[in-house]
């Protein structure tokens, strides 16, 4: 009995102690308008636990309150403290004061440790010097000629499936853009498209997918429960193939520069992928020289970046293409005049495309950003307050929160892109008509010193992919009646189609 009147009065105590240390945080959170339904002590989490689904609903929501509410809007997981932004103004002073990611993202450390996309700032300094110049448009574009051979696959996959009613588009988008991610980055040919089921691929997937599981349920964060559950067995047989895969192409890259030869050609028969002779150099090669050749990035730091840049391009490419795709599908008028553009470049030839191509396809180029702003790969993106921080619109965020920098609510938001904000229509960006007042209204990319590198890697990919299919193909998907695409989504790390990404493909005249 004393025993426990003495617990219950040193846990009031700790209590008392915890909000009076955290009374500031309190007392600037207090002045932030809320979610109605948030509950007592757990703030939201409950609105977490559901589906992919469900939790895009709820983040959505979170952005559509911060819409009507001076762009801000506060939710509590648990005591952490977040605020959900999409004022474009005060998110370029978030995007370029904040740099440290959340703690949330730690669970992802597993796989990529402290590479690029979510290295303590300390470490990332280093790195994105490193990766700048890795990523010149010289170099990017040297890649196309990658994407152009990859396009092929996808485009044989395609005719294969043809006639054969409704398709499920994300195996053969994801395993193109591994395929192109994986002979730039590592100078490795994997076949993801090839092969029935690519054991890397499988395993990233899996992996990552156990990752977001852990990122939104917050138990599963707790390392000692979370190895008692049989996800954790399954995600350590997936990490230890994705090690090992990377583990393997570092260290043959590194016994052919010490040979000093050209290229490995020859490839062991137990091997899943081969070796090619390349005259153009992949990113591992361009990454062991800029940081410093044999006194540089050793094997681990290697591997943390090379995987970075597979993971952070191949999903995010592979969702900008599926989204496309399926807008694709319910506007017949703007597919086809895409492939009247198509017909223009390529006339009747069916020559594969060159990087020159590219910059004549301003349509369809327009098609992808207005895909890449309704429907974002990277709706959210999360960043820690270490000191406290006033933004231009007057609002104080406390030290020790975070904040979900909301690209998907800031690309909806009516103040900025007019009443028809939801509306799927190209040409909003064409030069005359593409007047943002604001550089955060529209950042697909993010914005500011830790943006993404690969924006011009990625849209190159994903033109070049969609440029093949859609010269041979036509898209056949539901017609939307009005012009808001009514698309079901859910967030697996990346935006997805909650249904999956359906549609129907119909052989055309080549052009
Ligand atoms: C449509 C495709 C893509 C989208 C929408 C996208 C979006 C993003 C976003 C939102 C970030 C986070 C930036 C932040 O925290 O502020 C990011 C970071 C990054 N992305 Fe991309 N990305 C795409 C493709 C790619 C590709 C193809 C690559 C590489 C080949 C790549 C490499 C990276 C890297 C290395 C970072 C970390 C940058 C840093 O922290 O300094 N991304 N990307």
């Amino acid at each position: 009995m004393i025993l426990s009147v003495v617990l219950l009065l040193l846990a009031v105590i700790w209590t008392v102690q915890y909000r009076f240390r955290r009374r500031r945080m309190y007392e600037l959170a207090s002045k932030i308008s809320h979610p109605k339904d948030e509950l007592p002590l757990i703030g939201v989490t409950h609105k977490f636990m559901g589906n992919t689904e469900n939790i895009m609903k709820s983040l959505k929501q979170f952005s559509y309150e911060a819409m009507e509410t001076d762009g801000v809007t506060r939710v509590w997981l648990n005591h952490i403290l977040y605020f959900v932004m999409v004022n474009p103004g005060d998110l370029e002073v978030v995007l370029k004061t904040c740099m440290e990611k959340d703690d949330l993202h730690r669970v992802i450390r597993s796989i990529i440790g402290n590479g690029t996309l979510f290295a303590p700032v300390s470490i990332w300094r280093r790195r994105r010097k490193v990766l700048i110049p890795a990523f010149s448009p010289k170099i990017v574009e040297s890649f196309v000629e990658i994407f152009s051979e990859q396009s092929q696959h996808i485009t044989h996959k395609v005719a294969r499936m043809c006639g054969s009613g409704t398709v499920n588009l994300w195996p053969i988008v994801s395993a193109y853009s591994l395929d192109a991610a994986c002979e730039s980055t590592a100078g490795v040919k994997i076949y993801a498209q090839s092969k029935a089921n690519s054991q890397f691929l499988t395993s990233l997937e899996e992996g990552l997918n156990i990752v977001c599981e852990r990122m939104f349920h917050l138990w599963l964060q707790v390392e000692w429960l979370f190895r008692l559950l049989p996800q954790y067995t399954k995600y350590q047989k997936c990490i230890k193939h994705v090690l090992e895969f990377s583990d393997e192409i570092i260290h043959n890259k590194r016994k052919e520069l010490m040979n000093d030869k050209q290229s490995i050609t020859k490839c062991d028969n137990d091997r899943s992928y081969d070796f090619g002779d390349y005259k153009r150099k992949s990113f591992l090669e361009l990454l062991i020289h800029l940081s410093g050749g044999e006194k540089g990035y050793t094997d681990l730091e290697l591997r943390e970046e090379i995987l970075t840049i597979i993971i952070a391009g191949t999903d995010t490419s592979a969702v900008g293409m599926a989204f496309t795709l399926i807008l694709l599908g319910k506007y017949p008028d703007i597919q086809q005049k895409v492939y009247e553009e198509l017909k223009e470049v390529f006339g009747d030839s069916n020559r594969p495309l060159v990087k020159e191509d590219l910059p004549k396809l301003k349509y369809l180029e327009r098609v992808v950003k207005e895909s890449l702003r309704l429907f974002p790969p990277a709706p959210f993106i999360i960043r820690k307050v270490e000191k406290e921080l006033t933004l231009p619109s007057g609002v104080t965020i406390p030290s020790g929160s975070g904040i979900f920098v909301s690209i998907f609510g800031a690309h909806r938001d009516p103040k900025y892109w007019g009443p028809d904000a939801e509306h799927f229509d190209p040409d909003r960006f064409l030069p005359e008509r593409f007047n943002l007042q604001h550089a955060c209204s529209y950042m697909p990319f993010s914005y500011g010193p830790r943006n993404c590198v690969g924006y011009q890697y990625a849209l190159k990919s994903i033109q070049t992919a969609l440029t093949s299919i859609l010269r041979n193909y036509k898209v056949i998907g539901e017609p939307e009646k009005g012009p808001i695409p009514n698309i079901r989504i859910k967030v697996d790390i990346m935006l997805k189609a909650a249904e999956g990404f359906y549609v129907k493909f119909e052989k055309r005249k080549p052009c």
